[in-house]
């Protein structure tokens, strides 16, 4: 599969966040792009609910926002993923983003942007990952177990909850003085590197999809066939 854009512009990138999410992933984007880091710009973000941190950061910083509620009355899930790939498609977004997105993506969505959605978790998956894994609860689990590492994983996202081929890890230390909020808050200083590191991976360098691995490549996103 070869990456869509179809010109030398830079790739455009769209965020999907859902309910109150606070959008600090999305603020990293943001500075990074306007740093010079980035050379892919946040051109939209998709959100649930209008009252909402993460788009008020993408207002203030001029980006378009649109509101699309799963809970619409008459609204099913697979006409809500219409919706958002309609969205998508007529801005011409090349890769979306899920920064703070705890709802399982419609189908339609996973379908029309195969190997082009990144999800960032807070746990170094396939640990602590799948539904009813957010926030507090991934940390005080990971506090729980005992392990002495934990981290971030950004990933490509297919149908399931925190199950796609995985793109960057980064690892932090559990202390042992730590709660779930002071390992919350570690964690949270890591995703923020990392969801640039990975958004310049896709956008920028290129990946090629080898089963469940995920690859350098000099094309920007390619799968490799399999017999
Ligand atoms: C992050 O912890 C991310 O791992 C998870 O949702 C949170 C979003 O935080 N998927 P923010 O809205 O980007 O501050």
């Amino acid at each position: 599969m070869q990456h869509t854009s179809g010109n030398s512009q830079s790739p455009r990138l769209a965020v999907l966040v859902s309910g109150h999410a606070r959008g600090s992933n999305l603020q990293s984007l943001i500075d990074a792009y306007n740093a010079g880091i980035l050379a892919t710009s946040v051109v939209l973000v998709i959100g649930t609910n209008s009252d909402c941190k993460a788009l008020e950061r993408a207002q203030a910083a001029g980006i378009e926002t649109i509101v699309i509620s799963p809970n619409k009355p008459g609204r099913t899930d697979e006409g809500y993923g219409e919706c958002i790939s309609k969205a998508l498609i007529r801005r011409n977004v090349d890769i979306v983003c899920l920064l703070g997105y705890m709802r399982r993506l419609p189908t339609h969505v996973v379908t029309n942007f195969k190997y082009r959605i990144l999800n960032i978790h807070p746990s170094l998956l396939p640990l602590f990952g799948g539904q009813g894994m957010y926030g507090h609860n991934v940390h005080a689990a990971v506090i729980e177990s005992g392990v002495k590492v934990t981290g971030v994983t950004v990933h490509l996202v297919d149908e399931d909850y925190d199950t796609g081929p995985i793109l960057i890890q980064r690892v932090v230390d559990v202390l042992d003085e730590d709660t779930p909020e002071t390992l919350a808050a570690r964690v949270l200083e890591c995703e923020h590197r990392a969801i640039v590191d990975a958004v310049r991976l896709v956008a920028e360098t290129g990946i090629k999809i080898v089963g469940r691995r995920v690859v350098k490549s000099s094309t920007l996103i390619s799968q490799e066939q399999s017999n």
